[in-house]
């Protein structure tokens, strides 16, 4: 009764011009390993778990890529959102479709967006949380140790225990920077990864708490789950939707939220820096392919989509991107900019 739920309906602003509302950044091979990143999450689900329990929860216009990217995904696998509407529709969503199956399934959500580097420590920390949301009413999230004041995630301070898992104090989902400072001065706070391990049961029992609108909407009999009927109800259903991630609906108010530390190489890929920081470089600490030339240029990212000779000389920490026509060349820690010049971009390819 394990189910998997991968979240990848969301934008990704802050890697553009790579990722585009048309093809956001799950389905980009940003790794330069030959496959998207929600390919690398459903391959790294599909060994541990039966295929026919691993759901993806998307937005309708990425349909295609999702079928392109992922044949084996079964026609009811496949839950369409026909509004962006942020992580806590998408997960009542998968909450009610499952339970509708299987009233006693215990649920993992992922983002199909970030990089796991151990996955052996992963599938334990999964199997751990899974175990313990079969025998509790926990809502269970891994925490990562933090490195710095990234306000973009959810920071959790928990209650010392010498057991993996620990119940958590506070949740603060994105904090202002100086809040996030003194989080991280504290040294009494991890980052939220975004991956949630619980029973249906206990989710639907949270949506009811503190969303009754959402989970009046969606428990509208199981019936349309089954039914030919479940795009109309679901069509309905999101032009009622408030829109609100699971984070601040939820995580930072329920009292059952248990954190588990484990270290499973977990990166966000977030940013143009964070994937910089991942990705393999020259001796100048440049990622780049071949047809790109640096001289006297050191702690760059560049990407281009065509074989192009490109020469660059004297750029110190730089991004240079090139995708569908449009051409980017700005500080590679610019992710606020950025989100402000694709909102100013119009027609944006
Ligand atoms: N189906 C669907 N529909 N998926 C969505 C939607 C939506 O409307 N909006 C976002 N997603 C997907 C994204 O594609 C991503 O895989 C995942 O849900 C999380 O959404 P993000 O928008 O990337 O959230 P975030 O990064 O700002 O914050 C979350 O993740 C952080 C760690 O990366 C929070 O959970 C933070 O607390 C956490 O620290
Ligand atoms: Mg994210």
């Amino acid at each position: 009764n394990k189910y998997v739920v991968i979240m990848a309906g969301g934008t990704g602003t802050r890697l553009w011009p790579v990722s585009t509302s048309q093809k956001p950044k799950q389905f980009h091979d940003l790794l330069g390993v030959g496959k998207s990143l929600l390919q690398m999450t459903y391959d790294r689900f599909a060994t541990h778990f039966r295929k026919e329990n691993i759901f993806i929860v998307t937005n309708k216009d990425y349909e295609g890529l999702v079928q392109e990217q992922i044949p084996d995904i079964g026609e009811d696998q496949l839950l369409l959102e026909p509004n962006k509407r942020n992580t806590a529709p998408c997960i009542a969503y998968a909450a009610y479709k499952i339970a509708s199956r299987n009233p006693d399934a215990i649920m993992v959500v992922a983002p199909a967006d970030h990089l796991i580097l151990k996955e052996e420590v992963f599938h334990q920390a999964i199997s751990i949380a899974v175990d313990s949301a079969s025998k509790q009413d926990q809502l269970i999230t891994l925490g990562m140790h933090p490195n710095r004041p990234e306000t973009g995630y959810g920071y959790i301070q928990y209650i010392p225990d010498s057991a993996a898992l620990k119940k958590v104090k506070t949740f603060t989902e994105k904090p202002e920077l100086e809040l996030a400072e003194k989080f991280i001065e504290s040294g009494d706070f991890v980052w939220n990864a975004g991956i949630f391990i619980w029973s249906v049961k206990s989710i639907i029992a949270s949506f009811e708490k503190f969303l009754p609108d959402l989970a009046e909407i969606f428990s509208d009999g199981d019936e349309p789950y089954y039914s030919a009927n479940e795009k109309l109800f679901i069509n309905k259903a999101y032009t009622q939707c408030m829109n609100i991630s699971i984070d601040f609906a939820i995580m930072e108010k329920a009292e059952n939220v248990y954190v588990l530390l484990m270290d499973i190489g977990w990166s966000d890929l977030g940013n143009w820096d964070s994937l910089h920081e991942i990705r393999e470089k020259d001796i100048d600490n440049n990622v780049k392919p071949d047809n790109v030339l640096c001289f006297n240029a050191t702690d760059n990212i560049v990407t281009l989509d065509q074989s192009k000779l490109v020469v660059i000389h004297g750029l110190q920490n730089y991004l240079v991107s090139e995708q569908n026509g449009v051409i980017l060349i700005c500080k590679k820690n610019a992710e606020k900019e950025i989100k402000e010049m694709v909102n100013s971009v119009k027609n944006q390819k």
